[in-house]
């Protein structure tokens, strides 16, 4: 008997990847809940799951996670054994314009996905959180214990608040609940907001990249497969009821850097646009992965000139489907 398992977000980026792995390992029914939201493209997110949706063990329910009806369909599908909750607006600075669908997506929905979680007693949850709950005044390397009641931004807020809501179903209700604060993650499918891809595609335009500050900002670039490997030791750890852990690479690369090596990988140059630093981003990510790495046996093994390879790998096929496409 395979164990059933609800992937919330699971056309997206992250979510896609895996479900992916989940299905190779041949031992999981595979819920997805996605409802395909245009903060990008949904074409994308279709095309991520497309090669997936062929398969016996796969479903996908498109639904919102905060409408009630529909989640009751989902939950009352199969006995879930984990839900593992990535469905979120994601990305930091358009979530100064629009807090509202914030808060609706990633405070109210995260409650919706806990609130059927108590009502079909599913035993384990693992959410998505991120390192940006850290705000920018945390020392460095960032760890758990840290305290992080200083957000500096809208989206870091939502997240926040997805943790404690995480800690007090579990206090009540006996859930399993592990948050993990992923950092900056990078690879093939990445968002298209996001600085590698979004610079990588105006680079190869020969457009101008907008480079917010003086380009020492620094971020600790995630490895997607990296990140999945902590995804997957999260749903299989027990020790505590509630725990949070980081998943990061544990070394920064600076802005100026980042864009130095696309350009190398590209094998083109890139026309700079110097931009104001940008509120509620912060100067420094950095994950101290000591506890991940012993209770989780997370071992994030890709460096950022190694990953940068498969992204840009990914990210020319990809060039040539959809230029050919517009021919
Ligand atoms: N990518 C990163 O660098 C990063 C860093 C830190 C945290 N995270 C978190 O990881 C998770 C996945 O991020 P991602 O980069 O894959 O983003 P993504 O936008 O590619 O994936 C999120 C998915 O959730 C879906 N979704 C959004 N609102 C929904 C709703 N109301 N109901 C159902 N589905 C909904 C979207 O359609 C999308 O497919 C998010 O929770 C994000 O906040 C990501």
């Amino acid at each position: 008997m395979k164990k059933q398992i609800l992937v919330t977000g699971g056309a997206g980026f992250i979510g896609s990847h895996l479900v992916s792995a989940l299905l190779k390992e041949d031992k999981w029914d595979v819920a997805v809940v996605d409802n395909f939201d245009g903060f990008y493209d949904p074409e994308i997110k279709r095309c991520n799951i497309r090669d997936l949706s062929g398969s016996e063990n796969f479903e996908l329910f498109e639904v919102d996670i905060c409408d009630r009806n529909s989640m009751d369909e989902v939950f009352s599908s199969r006995d879930f054994d984990a839900v593992i909750h990535l469905a979120a607006r994601a990305g930091v600075r358009p979530s100064l314009e629009k807090p509202h669908e914030y808060a609706k997506t990633n405070v109210g929905g995260t409650l919706s996905i806990l609130e059927m979680m108590r009502e079909y007693d599913v035993p384990k949850l693992v959410f998505g959180s991120s390192s940006s709950v850290y705000g920018a005044r945390c020392k460095v390397p960032f760890k758990e214990s840290e305290d992080v009641t200083k957000p500096i931004s809208p989206y870091a807020a939502t997240k926040l608040a997805g943790e404690a809501l995480c800690h007090t179903y579990s206090h009540l209700y006996r859930l399993n609940a592990v948050c993990l604060r992923f950092f900056t993650v990078y690879g093939a499918c990445q968002r298209p907001d996001l600085a590698i891809h979004k610079f990588s595609r105006l680079i190869s335009r020969g457009a101008a990249i907008p480079m917010y500050g003086d380009g020492t900002t620094r971020r600790d670039y995630t490895y997607v497969e990296d990140i999945i490997q902590g995804i997957r030791a999260a749903v299989d750890y027990d020790d505590k009821p509630f725990d949070v852990f980081n998943l990061g690479e544990s070394r920064t690369v600076e802005l100026k850097e980042l864009i130095r090596l696309l350009e190398e990988k590209l094998g083109k140059k890139a026309v700079i646009d110097r931009m104001a630093p940008q509120a509620g981003d912060v100067p420094l990510t950095c994950a101290d992965i000591s506890k991940a790495r012993e209770l989780l046996g997370y071992s994030p093994k890709t460096r950022i000139e190694e990953g940068l390879d498969h992204f840009v790998e990914w990210f020319n096929k990809r060039q040539t489907i959809d230029s050919k496409a517009i021919v």
